[in-house]
């Protein structure tokens, strides 16, 4: 169950310090169980985010068959079923405010013999299904009832699931995803194609777990994924690193903060999760890389941000997909930079947790700083330093909470939110760590 409601206003109070490690990543975290539960035997995870949507897609597992243990803080152990093993649910599977668990889930589903209703929280009943279910139609499952694309919806897996060739028609790592978590149970070869790569964790994971999948190159920023289906996924032990999204709170928070050093450990450099990193170095961020390693197939490394004096820049489109969860923290580094930040191409930020685009944009507006939305491109007009002195509604939204307490913490008056409570969906113990860094929030 998800908590109250519960405001919480950022002050400026000095310098931020310390060293500190934000939680597992969410994307591999989902994937980790996710396959786990598809693989034959044991698989041991490390790290795993004990946040609230990684934790609905927990139960949801559990609730299809698949053994899930928490045995100490981050150690879980699967027991899998097997591809297309999946038990039919008892019970309506409830993603909470999980986009990611509940469309990688209806992949999953759609691949099994077995019929189930898939369901969300007020946010996540918004979001768009028809993107997911087209595919996966394709492939063979069914609707139980006529639907508008949305949740409360039941899904009829396939009997007998076909392989489909799948150009995305959006960038969305969530749907390719999804594409290819059915794809396990047909026979012959899923092929995807993507126009602009976006995160490529499933395909990673499913080669580590023994599957057969060939990733070329299109043009400039495209793949091809092939997936021989029906393979035996043989479980393999999974140390999940530090998941830059959540990174990117406390990283902007140091930038905007003068006089601020914090070193953030282990946080995966994955180049399709980047992108953020990249327009703050562009912005004129001190960020150093330190100790760059590799670590269960990811490259890793602790980050040293600095305070620093930000100047604007133009984000293009084709950076979108790296850094599609960055730009509202983004849009508050280019609130204290000096100058217009432009970013371009942000269609896809209207339907995450929610229209992210317009809370970004009212957020800003809220405290002061002038901000446009010009078609699917945001407009910040940077002046160096920020009024505050708004109350942020979140939507319902993690990202845009924790966007906005960041902003308050060098703002010139406090910045309050209406809802702490969502943070807890991907970035438990946000509020803890951010005070041990020295940041007033209460
Ligand atoms: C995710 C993909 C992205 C991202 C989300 C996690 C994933 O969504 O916004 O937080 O784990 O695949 P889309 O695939 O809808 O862009």
């Amino acid at each position: 169950m998800h908590a109250a409601t519960a405001p919480l206003t950022a002050r400026r109070h000095g310098p931020l310090h310390g060293r500190v490690r934000v939680p597992g990543d969410k994307s591999i975290s989902h994937r980790a169980l996710i396959l786990g539960a598809l693989a034959v035997g044991e698989t041991r995870i490390s790290g795993l985010l004990e946040g609230e949507d990684v934790l609905n897609t927990a139960k949801v597992l559990r609730a299809l068959g698949a053994r899930v243990e928490r045995c100490g803080q981050g150690e879980w152990h699967v027991r899998g079923v097997g591809v297309a093993g999946f038990a039919e649910p008892e019970a309506a599977l409830d993603f909470g405010n999980s986009g990611t668990g509940c469309r990688l889930m209806l992949g999953a589903v759609a691949g099994c013999p077995i019929t189930a209703t898939f369901d969300g929280d007020a946010s996540l009943r918004r979001r768009p299904m028809r993107r997911v279910l087209d595919p996966l139609e394709r492939i063979g499952a069914r609707l139980a009832a006529a639907s508008d694309g949305r949740l409360p919806l039941t899904l009829a897996g396939a009997h007998d699931p076909i392989p489909i060739v799948f150009e995305l028609p959006v960038p969305s790592a969530q749907l390719k995803s999804a594409v290819l978590l059915a794809g396990l149970s047909a026979p012959g070869e899923t092929i995807i194609i993507e126009a602009e790569a976006t995160r490529d964790h499933t395909e990673k994971m499913l080669a580590h777990f023994g599957a057969d999948v060939r990733i070329e190159p299109i043009g400039e920023q495209g793949r091809r994924i092939a997936l021989a289906g029906q393979p035996e996924l043989s479980p393999q032990p999974i140390r999940v690193p530090a998941d830059p999204s959540s990174a990117a709170f406390p990283l902007v928070a140091a930038l905007i903060t003068p006089g601020s050093e914090v070193i953030l450990e282990g946080v995966m450099m994955n180049s399709l999760r980047t992108g953020l990193i990249a327009t703050l170095l562009e912005m004129g961020a001190a960020i150093e890389r330190l100790a760059t390693r590799n670590e269960g197939g990811e490259e890793i490394a602790d980050l040293r941000a600095r305070g620093s004096a930000l100047h604007g820049v133009a984000v293009p489109a084709a950076r979108a997909p790296a850094m599609i969860d960055e730009y509202p923290v983004l849009a508050v580094a280019a609130a204290f930079a000096e100058g217009t930040t432009v970013m371009r191409g942000l269609k896809e930020l209207r339907v995450k947790e929610s229209d992210r685009l317009a809370a970004t944009a009212a957020l800003l507006r809220v405290n002061g700083v002038e901000a446009d939305i010009s078609g699917d491109d945001l407009f910040v007009r940077g002046k160096g330093h920020v009024p505050g002195g708004g109350l942020v509604a979140t939507h319902m939204d993690h990202r845009i909470a924790m966007s906005a307490l960041v902003m308050g913490l060098a703002s010139e008056k406090p910045v309050a939110i209406d809802d702490a409570s969502f943070i807890a969906t991907s970035f438990p113990g946000f509020v803890e760590l951010m005070r041990g860094l020295g940041a007033d929030l209460s």
